[in-house]
């Protein structure tokens, strides 16, 4: 591909967005930007500063304070707080039934758009969130929303799971996966929608390989 262009992937949690995200980036050789991560490290920072999670002004200030960080790796990249490895502690059930009420603040919203859109600026990057096409990146070039049924998500974040030994049942995480769906839907700034001009690619009976190829076909088409 001549041009770095942006892509940015949007849709609800364990749409499949981050795993197809970093195979297109690899493929493309793109950075890979996960800004659900940026939520989460921010979740992570307000409770180990013992900030409330709904305090906007409070977490708008902390943000401005603390430094996150992304260092390529393989497996996964590695996510830092001020220096501290929080990869794993930012996926764990406390973060995560928590960051839909930190990602509704508006300062907390405002101060990610903006690290998110220097880290872009230049083209050459994979983005995924929930409001990357429609918010944080409206000119990219290329706009996908995944999605995918409840039912298949929360068996896919289920089989996650069991690799890292976290136990929860199966229908403990659909509804999980339905609250957050609702709360990201919900909120007052930067809702969960499909920007316009965002191509919906359903991934409930794909597997990875056929959503990477088809959305490696429609960067393709842009390229042409
Ligand atoms: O994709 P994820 O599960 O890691 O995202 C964590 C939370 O962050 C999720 O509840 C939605 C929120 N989020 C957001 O509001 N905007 C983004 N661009 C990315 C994530």
């Amino acid at each position: 591909m001549q041009k770095k262009i942006q892509i940015a992937i949007d849709g609800p949690a364990s749409a499949g967005k981050s795993t197809v995200a970093k195979l297109v980036a690899k493929k493309l050789n793109y950075i890979y930007c996960d800004t659900g991560a940026m939520y989460r490290a921010t979740t992570w920072a307000a409770k180990e500063h013992g900030v409330a999670f709904d305090d906007d002004v409070a977490l708008g200030k902390l943000l401005g304070k603390i430094q996150i960080e992304f260092i390529p790796a393989e497996p996964e990249q590695l996510v830092f707080v001020d220096g501290v490895d929080v990869t794993q502690a930012i996926r764990t059930p406390v973060i995560t039934n928590n960051v839909s009420a930190v990602a509704a603040q508006p300062m907390v919203r405002k101060a990610l758009t903006k690290r998110q859109q220097m880290l872009a600026k230049n083209g050459g990057i994979v983005m995924d969130g929930r409001d990357i096409g429609s918010t944080v990146l409206p000119d990219a070039e290329v706009k996908i929303f995944l999605v995918a049924s409840v039912k298949e998500r929360a068996l896919r974040r289920f089989k996650e799971n069991q690799q890292k030994g976290i136990m929860t049942p199966l229908a403990v995480l659909e509804k999980e996966i339905e609250a957050r769906d609702y709360k990201d839907s919900h909120r007052e700034v930067s809702p969960l929608v499909q920007a316009k001009d965002a191509i919906l690619v359903d991934t409930t009976s794909l597997d990875i390989k056929e959503v990477t190829d088809e959305i490696m076909k429609i960067v393709e088409k842009f390229d042409k």
